[in-house]
């Protein structure tokens, strides 16, 4: 199995590194557009290979799609960062282009990958990757949900003050402040979270989680990296290893919840042909209607995108 990160930067790095670690793959190729980033990290990360114990070759590439030819899984996560007074969508200009161009690319050389977006806007820029491959749904995701999840999780396991590992929870919708997290389907080693933690508590820690981004663009000047890393190096080995695990990812509505022509994060079964189901689960009124707000507005940055007739 082959993977490719595009974009050698924070994230793309991060999640080379621990695809690597993992050693689920053959090869992990790190690209980028500045000259000779990617080789150096990748050189660097393949000698933490004897120390680490894994054996998947790392190799850099400076734009050269042709070392990435035959991907299986390939991860876009080039583009600029956030910085402190942005929101992810100030980042739509400049991003838009390079999503689309990088896709192009990919798909040229690699036109069965399964697709990784990261880049910001996620829940647009999944749109540009799926409009510029013109590949089928089930192969082009976006990556927040399960940021989104890990963060909630990690807020609560300190409130509780025990394993983050016991806690299960859904998120949905977008990437951003319209997210929807839904505390009556977050469990404790399956004890509803809401028998552990008054609705005071549980409001702050959701209200933290939607503004997760951000506290960590304030407190470092740039956007996270470890987390968004390890979140889409868990979505690549979802999809090699053929886990069928079940994460909130970004994907195209089609009718489901009621939606259509927008991505949106739901919760979905990835494995080896990508998002093999979507799971409707079901919804309050009120849920849905947070949903459908969420869903609104990335429609209207898809129309921003739109009126840039780039695709
Ligand atoms: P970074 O600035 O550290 O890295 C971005 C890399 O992309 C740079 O090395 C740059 O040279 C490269 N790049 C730019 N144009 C390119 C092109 N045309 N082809 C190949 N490479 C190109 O940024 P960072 O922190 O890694 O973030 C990357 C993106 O991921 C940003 O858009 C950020 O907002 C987004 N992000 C999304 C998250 C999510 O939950 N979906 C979480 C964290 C970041
Ligand atoms: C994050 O949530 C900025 O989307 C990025 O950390």
């Amino acid at each position: 199995m082959k993977v490719t990160v595009v974009g050698a930067g924070n994230v793309g790095a991060t999640c080379a590194q621990i695809v690597a670690e993992k050693n689920i793959v053959k090869e992990v190729v790190l690209l980028d557009i500045k000259e000779g980033l990617s080789e150096g990290k990748s050189l660097d990360l393949w000698q933490t290979a004897p120390i680490n114990y894994y054996d998947t070759r790392l190799v850099g590439a400076t734009n050269d799609y042709a070392k990435s030819a035959n991907s299986d899984v390939v991860v876009i996560t080039s583009g600029v960062p956030r910085k402190p007074g942005m929101s992810r969508d100030d980042l739509i200009s400049i991003n838009a282009g390079i999503v689309k161009s990088v896709t192009e690319n990919v798909i040229k050389h690699s036109p069965d990958a399964i697709i990784i977006v990261v880049s910001n806007p996620l829940d647009v820029m999944t749109y540009v990757a799926y409009a510029v491959a013109k590949t089928t749904k089930n192969k082009v995701m976006g990556m927040a949900g399960i940021l989104d999840t890990a963060r909630y999780r990690a807020f609560l396991a300190d409130a509780l003050d025990i394993s983050p590992r016991d806690i299960q929870a859904l998120l949905m919708g977008g990437h951003g402040d319209s997210m929807v997290p839904l505390p009556r389907y977050t469990t404790v080693a399956g004890i509803p979270v809401t028998e552990m933690l008054d609705k005071e508590t549980l409001d702050k820690i959701i209200d933290r989680t939607k503004k997760g981004g951000g506290e960590l663009v304030n407190l470092m000047g740039t956007s996270a990296w470890y987390a968004p890393g390890s979140a889409a190096a868990q979505m690549v080995e979802a999809i090699v290893m053929d886990q069928k695990r079940i994460f909130p990812c970004c994907v195209k509505m089609e009718g489901e919840f009621g939606l259509n022509d927008v991505f949106v994060g739901v919760p979905v079964k990835l494995g080896k042909n990508g998002v093999e189901k979507i799971i409707e689960v079901k919804l309050t009124d009120d849920e849905q209607a947070l949903l459908v707000q969420s869903a609104a507005s990335v429609k209207e940055i898809m129309d921003v995108v739109d009126g840039m007739n780039i695709l």
